[in-house]
This record gives C-alpha cells, sequence and structure tokens, in this order.
C-alpha cells in the first residue's frame, strides 16, 4: 500500500484510538522513512497531548495517553547489540496499559517480544512524498486498525 503523509497520520490515529494493550510496534525502514511520523500519530491518536520528539538519543520516552494508557517510544537506531536493550528497561515492557513503538526493532533481535506487529515503510523510486507501507503480523498481536489492508485509504 502506497500512502502520502496525510494517509499515515490518519491511519497512524486510527491504530492509536482502537489498538488494545499492551501491544508492540515494530516501525521498520531507513533514516526518514517515517517511523517517527507514524510513531507520533499513534501517540496523537492513543491521547498523547504535546509534542513527541525524536527519541534519537534518549532512545525512550514514555507518555501518559488516554485513561489507563501509557505509549513508549524508543529509537534503538544507536543499540549496539540486544544486551544492551537491558539498560532501556527493556524486561519491562509489555505492561498491560503499554502500546510501545519500536524503531529499528531489528536491532533487538531475539529479544523482540513473540506476539508483535512489524511495519516497514520505505520510499517509493522518484516519489518522495509517498511511502510504501508493508505489515507483517508475528504472532499474535491484538488488532490493528486498517489491517488487513483492504480498508486503508479510506
Ligand atoms: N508519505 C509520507 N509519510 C511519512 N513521512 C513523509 C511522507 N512524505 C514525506 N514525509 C517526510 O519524511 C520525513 C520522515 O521523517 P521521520 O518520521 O523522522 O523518519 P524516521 O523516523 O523514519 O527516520 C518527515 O520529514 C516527513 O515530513
Ligand atoms: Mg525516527
Amino acid at each position: 500500500m502506497r500512502l502520502d503523509e496525510e494517509g499515515i497520520v490518519r491511519w497512524g490515529v486510527r491504530i492509536g484510538e482502537t489498538v488494545r494493550t499492551p501491544v508492540f510496534l515494530g516501525l521498520q525502514g531507513e533514516l526518514g522513512a517515517g517511523k517517527s511520523v507514524l510513531a507520533r500519530a499513534i501517540g496523537e491518536g492513543a491521547g498523547v497531548s504535546g509534542h513527541m520528539p525524536s527519541p534519537s538519543f534518549n532512545l525512550v520516552f514514555r507518555y501518559p495517553a488516554r485513561p489507563d494508557i501509557e505509549v513508549v517510544h524508543m529509537d534503538l537506531y544507536r543499540v549496539a547489540r540486544p544486551g544492551d536493550l537491558a539498560e532501556l528497561g527493556w524486561s519491562e515492557l509489555g505492561q498491560p496499559n503499554e502500546i510501545v513503538l519500536v524503531e529499528w526493532p531489528e536491532r533487538a533481535g531475539d529479544l523482540l517480544p513473540r506476539d508483535h506487529w512489524l511495519i516497514r515503510l520505505s520510499v517509493p523510486p522518484a516519489r518522495p512524498d509517498l511511502r510504501d507501507v508493508s505489515v507483517s503480523r508475528v504472532g499474535a498481536p491484538p488488532e490493528l486498525a486498517g489491517f488487513p489492508m483492504s480498508v486503508w485509504g479510506t
């Protein structure tokens, strides 16, 4: 599926509004692919108020969202080895109230939770305004708005 930025944001907001917790979403794609744009939209839909800065340097930010929901936004780009995740509180993630959004989830290797979504964003050739989006379900995470893709673009 191919979406413009407005479409990505609209989809993310719907995910944040509707997803059940705990849920873990890995956001994949090169620098500038739109992982943080999507993470912010999911946070907005979940009720995070105010700005969600990029976690590129702090690696993890937590936000209170709608009642009883917390959004955890992480960026693992600088994580050299999965073993380094312990310092980020990795083993505590997945609490019943948490929406966990992880950029560069591949850095976590085998430490990814059994049940999660992977959303991959990429820039189509010669279309810097669009993103190809692919979604894969690993294990049995809670339903995701707009998946399967038939309802996308509405
Ligand atoms: N269709 C699109 N979807 C998402 N972002 C887009 C799109 N088109 C252009 N952009 C731009 O691409 C950039 C994505 O940046 P960001 O989300 O920080 O990337 P990442 O976190 O993957 O490194 C933003 O500047 C955004 O405005
Ligand atoms: Mg980012």
